[in-house]
């Protein structure tokens, strides 16, 4: 029997038993909070498990994150020493997340937002509209998902830069990194996009400063986490001009309160963290696969470091 205790925020316990149950005949899995005998857990399936549960699986050998992030799981500060985190990287959910970008980068890009408000006044004025080769666009992270949107921005013709920890070397993406690359690269960013980790060195960094370093006028793209974005330095960012535009797909905290201000500024742009979610169809797979190796006596793939947090 392989025992994979599963715990979420979304209700697919039963989606991902189906799912998990085609790779793994023997699955049995327990959905948080009925997870029975905690000695019987081999696996811990997770997004933002309770703080302590993981320390208190006395057989537990290895954690697997639902999603790409891993902040959901560092959060606790106490998790067992010893045993293996392991993120998700795979292609259907780096393709979500280049859709995404491309969607808001393009709708900036093309003034999509000015030609609405001219619609509802039923304007019809043209604007002057740069190429994509005249519009520099920044990714802020540059590993799985970063550097997938960042080529597929650069084929559809953008000047585009990504700013990482490390150097990179990929075609048609200029690479800054360091906090030395960072104020270059923002100086000739006219739309940013975060996909940067949740980590202590990340935290907060999309706050006042930074836009300080931004171009008149930017577009601020964050499909990252809410944790990065300094919250209260955003509406005056827009309001005085310096930013034009934020879409956000991720929140200090989730939902957003219906009374939170960002619901109703007319230059924030909220979807509510669907930028690119775990599908168990595509995922369940590469989940099997990491169960066997550990099975097996490998270590599991995409392993995250828990000194650099991600
Ligand atoms: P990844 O492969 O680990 O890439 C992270 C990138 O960030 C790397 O390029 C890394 O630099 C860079 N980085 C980390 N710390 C940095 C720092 N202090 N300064 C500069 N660069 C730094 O992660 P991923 O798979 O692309 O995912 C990125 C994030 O997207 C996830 O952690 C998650 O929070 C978010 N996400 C959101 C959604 C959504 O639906 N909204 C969906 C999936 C993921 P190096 O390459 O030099 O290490
Ligand atoms: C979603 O936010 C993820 O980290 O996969």
């Amino acid at each position: 029997m392989t025992t994979v205790l599963f715990q979420s925020d979304i209700d697919r316990g039963q989606w991902w038993r189906d799912e998990l149950g085609r790779h793994v005949p023997d699955l049995d899995l327990r959905v948080w909070p009925e997870i029975g005998d905690k000695d019987d857990i081999d696996y811990a399936l997770v997004w933002r498990p309770e703080i302590g549960l993981l320390r208190s699986l006395p057989k537990l050998k290895a954690i697997l994150s639902l999603g790409a992030g891993v902040d959901h799981i560092f959060r606790d500060p106490d998790l067992p020493p010893g045993v293996p985190i392991a993120r998700i990287v795979d292609p259907n959910l780096t393709a979500r997340m280049t859709e995404y970008v491309l969607l808001y980068v393009l709708r900036y890009h093309r003034q999509v937002p000015t030609y609405e408000a001219f619609q509802a006044d039923r304007i019809w004025r043209m604007l002057d509209q740069p190429a994509a080769g005249e519009r520099p666009v920044g990714i802020m992270g540059l590993g799985e998902l970063g550097a997938d949107a960042g080529r597929q921005l650069a084929d559809l013709g953008f000047d585009v830069a990504g700013w990482s920890r490390t150097k990179k070397d990929i075609a048609g993406i200029e690479s800054f990194h360091g906090a030395d690359g960072l104020e270059t690269f923002l100086a000739r960013t006219e739309i940013l996009i975060c996909l940067l980790p949740l980590t202590a060195a990340t935290e907060g960094i999309l706050g006042a400063s930074l836009f300080a370093g931004l171009p008149d006028g930017a577009y601020l793209i964050n499909a990252a986490r809410g944790r990065h974005l300094v919250e209260e330095d955003l509406i005056p960012a827009l309001d005085s001009g310096r930013l034009a535009g934020a879409t956000l797909d991720v929140f200090r905290e989730e939902p957003i309160p219906a009374d939170h201000p960002f619901w109703r500024h007319p230059r924030i742009t909220i979807t509510p963290h669907v930028a690119s979610i775990s599908d168990p169809r595509s995922v369940a797979g590469l989940v099997a696969d990491n169960i066997r190796r550990v099975e097996a006596g490998d270590q599991p793939l995409n392993l995250v470091d828990p000194a650099a947090g991600y």
